[in-house]
């Protein structure tokens, strides 16, 4: 009997590119998906954008554009870069649709029917400038525990610790840098307390949840359920909620059901029964599949307020939720300035092949939620040696003896004494282990074993010396033999690498003769081959490199030869602006540009070009190097006022540390000015 299954990856946010971490998750389900599909099972991808929220909103403002315009602009990304990455959904949607819209009406029709929802009044920190209560990642302030500067409304960066926004000392808004204020309104809630005993229940369900998924969410239940807040205020980007003016579906809320919109979205198309996999009843009796893949960090919401939510509306649950892990690159947090926060799109324009990372990927993920390291030295040494070293290999040194001396035919299948030897190379355990280790998300597994088969292949192949056999006249039927098991190996490696590398699998298919391979035919043997065209290229490290390069965030100074000098001296003090890419708010607020008074100025001894500055920044004294000597006569910039870059790392030059960096300006030819600001400002005060 074929399975029937409904299978998502998590819904990316509209308002960012994906990146090399999100295509962990796309690939893994893609593999999977892929695998079952050739099985001859019933599968419907489905997944699409997440366009709603906060984020999104204030993104299209910044960008002067509609959040209709901008959530069609990264659609068409998202689709263009999936694609490139060879991630074929079955259907590709928004959760900014009709077919949405209907769902979240119905399903919060049905939990406010089963005395679910309930509307609360709440005090939450409103910006008075902008207009809007702030959600707790556009609060920032000092740390409660230590004090560190400009932390978020949830956490710290610096010592770990979480806490409620109103915790945090000395807040601001992080959108208008307003001093936010408490202000009351009413929320609607969904009442998460009253289904624990459910959601245990549900958990402990076998094979529903990865162990160390059951695990956390024993952790939660011991700190107890809260009842979850699902509404927002306008100005929102999102639903609003019926009979309930100025109020928005919270975009936790719409995002799931967004999975199922997508899905009714196809079965409108490919007359696929929505009910059948959705209604609890018909889901059960039906036995229907619906499975989440996600990553660890959204386990709350898919463990928790999503199966919840699912039962008293009267909907089936999910049958699966398989979670991963966070990658990471070189060992670290993927970095925008060391360049390994690599977009999808970044990749492709690069021209590295998607299929090199598809089979890497696969040979690092298992089935638990450990993150996945992506060793970009690794990563060559990897694709080189198993792809083209092992895999291609095969079949290019065989197609050479086949095509020249038996044109391209290949021998019926060995028997007696020949059948013995070949048994290393026809094997049928490797099917069995690399099915089950697919099934069990296990990819990791899958590699090796069908790497080990490549193995044994080209040790079969080079104990036969086919080159030898080639000279004799007298033993061509055994060189027939030895070329035709290595290609009907071949053969058997396409199909089991199919899910990995289906646009690989697409050109083998076309060199052996045998289209559109399913798993069945493992049992079957192909019967000529075509002319070999060249498979795969080998993956140079420069490949990477420059990748690596390309997406380095540019605050580094462009070198220019008429300034080598001036950025000799002062490396980052120099920002090209014309090379410099956009950035948006978050960024620009990275940087702490404050006015200050230049207390004293001095020459530096054996410095040509540097002047030292005392600066007091309101209370604090720092001193700072300038390389303005040229400009100015240290005597009459005491007691002036300038710009300075408070947050900028201290730096040690060869005549002292230097604290900031003091904001000059100049252009192609010679001549420096330094920035200052009107009369009135005071030292401390933050400029943006
Ligand atoms: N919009 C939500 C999901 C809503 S699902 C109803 C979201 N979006 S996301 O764009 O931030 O992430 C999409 C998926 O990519 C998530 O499952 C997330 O875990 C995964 N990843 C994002 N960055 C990742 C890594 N660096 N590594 C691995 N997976 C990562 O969350
Ligand atoms: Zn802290």
């Amino acid at each position: 009997m074929p399975r029937r299954i409904f299978v998502t990856s998590a819904l990316p946010y509209a308002n960012g590119a994906i990146h090399l971490g999100h295509l962990v998750e796309y690939i893994q389900t893609d593999i999977w998906v892929r695998f079952q599909k050739m099985q001859g099972h019933e599968v419907h991808y489905c997944c699409a954008d997440d366009t709603h929220g906060t984020p999104v909103m204030l993104r299209a403002e910044q960008d002067g554009v509609t959040p209709e315009n901008l959530i069609a602009r990264m659609h068409e990304e998202h689709k263009r870069d999936f694609a490139g990455f060879h991630v074929a959904f079955d259907n590709y949607h928004t959760t900014h649709s009709p077919e949405n819209r209907e769902l979240c009406y119905e399903i919060y029709r049905r939990l406010q029917q089963a005395g679910y929802i309930e509307q609360r009044a709440i005090e939450q920190y409103y910006d008075p400038v902008k207009k809007l209560f702030l959600p707790d990642r556009f609060i920032k302030g000092e740390c409660p525990k230590c004090r560190a500067k400009d932390q978020y409304g949830d956490a710290c960066e610096a010592c770990g610790s979480t806490y409620a926004p109103t915790d945090l000392v000395n807040p601001y808004s992080a959108i208008s840098g307003a001093v936010p204020v408490k202000k009351q309104s009413d929320h609607y809630f969904f009442k998460l307390s009253r289904c624990a005993e459910f959601l245990k229940r549900w958990t402990r369900s076998p094979g529903t949840l990865q162990q160390e998924a059951a695990n956390k969410l024993d952790e939660w239940f011991k700190a107890g359920l809260n009842d979850w807040d699902i509404s927002r205020d306008a100005p929102y980007f999102g639903f609003e909620i019926p009979d309930a003016p100025g109020k928005y579906f919270y975009v936790w809320l719409d995002a799931p059901i967004g999975y199922l919109a997508s899905f009714k979205n196809l079965c409108a198309r490919n007359g696929a029964s929505f009910e059948a996999y959705t209604e609890e009843v018909r889901a059960r009796d039906e036995g229907t599949e619906m499975i989440h893949f996600i990553g660890k960090d959204i386990l709350y919401f898919h463990a928790l307020f999503w199966p919840a939510m699912l039962e008293q509306a009267r909907l089936r649950k999910p049958t699966y939720i398989y979670a991963h892990g966070f990658l990471t690159v070189n060992g670290e947090k993927m970095s925008k300035s060391r360049g390994t926060f690599i977009t999808a799109g970044s990749y492709l324009k690069q021209r590295l092949n998607p299929e090199w990372l598809r089979y890497y990927y696969a040979a690092k993920l298992g089935p638990t939620m450990e993150d996945i390291d992506l060793s970009l030295e690794d990563f060559v040494a990897r694709v080189n040696s198993d792809l083209v070293g092992k895999y291609v290999n095969i079949a290019s040194r065989a197609s050479t003896f086949l095509l020249k001396h038996f044109d391209g035919k290949l021998p019926a299948a060995a028997t007696g004494s020949a059948n013995r030897e070949a048994p290393a190379v026809t094997a049928t355990g490797v099917e069995d282990e690399v099915r089950d280790a697919y099934n069990e998300r296990d990819y990791g597994r899958a590699v090796r074993a069908i790497m080990a088969y490549a193995d044994k292949v080209n040790q079969y192949f080079d104990a036969n010396r086919p080159w030898d056999l080639a000279k004799r006249t007298d033993d061509h039927a055994r060189l027939h033999r030895v070329c035709g098991e290595a290609i009907f190996a071949f053969y058997r490696m396409t199909i089991l690498l199919k899910p990995v590398l289906p646009a690989l699998a697409a050109r083998a298919e076309e060199f052996l003769g045998t289209p559109g391979l399913q798993w069945h035919d493992l049992a079957r043997r192909p019967g000529r081959i075509g002319q070999y065209q060249h498979l795969m290229t080998r993956m140079d490290a420069k490949q990477v490199q420059a990748l690596v390069e390309a997406n380095k965030e540019s605050l580094q100074p462009v070198p220019q030869p008429h300034s080598q000098q001036r950025h000799a001296e002062h490396q980052e003090h120099a920002v090209d602006t014309a090379a410099a890419a956009s950035i948006n708010i978050d960024d620009f607020n990275k940087v702490d540009l404050r006015v200050a008074r230049i207390v004293n100025a001095e020459h530096v001894e054996g410095a040509d070009k540097l002047l030292k500055l005392t600066l007091d920044l309101g209370g604090e004294t720092r001193t700072m190097f300038a390389g303005i000597k040229s400009a100015y006569d240290p005597e009459k910039l005491k007691g002036r006022l300038a710009v300075v870059v408070a947050n900028l790392a201290p730096r040690k030059m060869k005549f002292g540390v230097s604290e900031g960096m003091v904001l000059a300006a100049s252009g192609e030819g010679p001549g420096l000015y330094l920035l200052a600001p009107d009369s009135g400002a005071q030292p401390g005060m933050r400029v943006k």
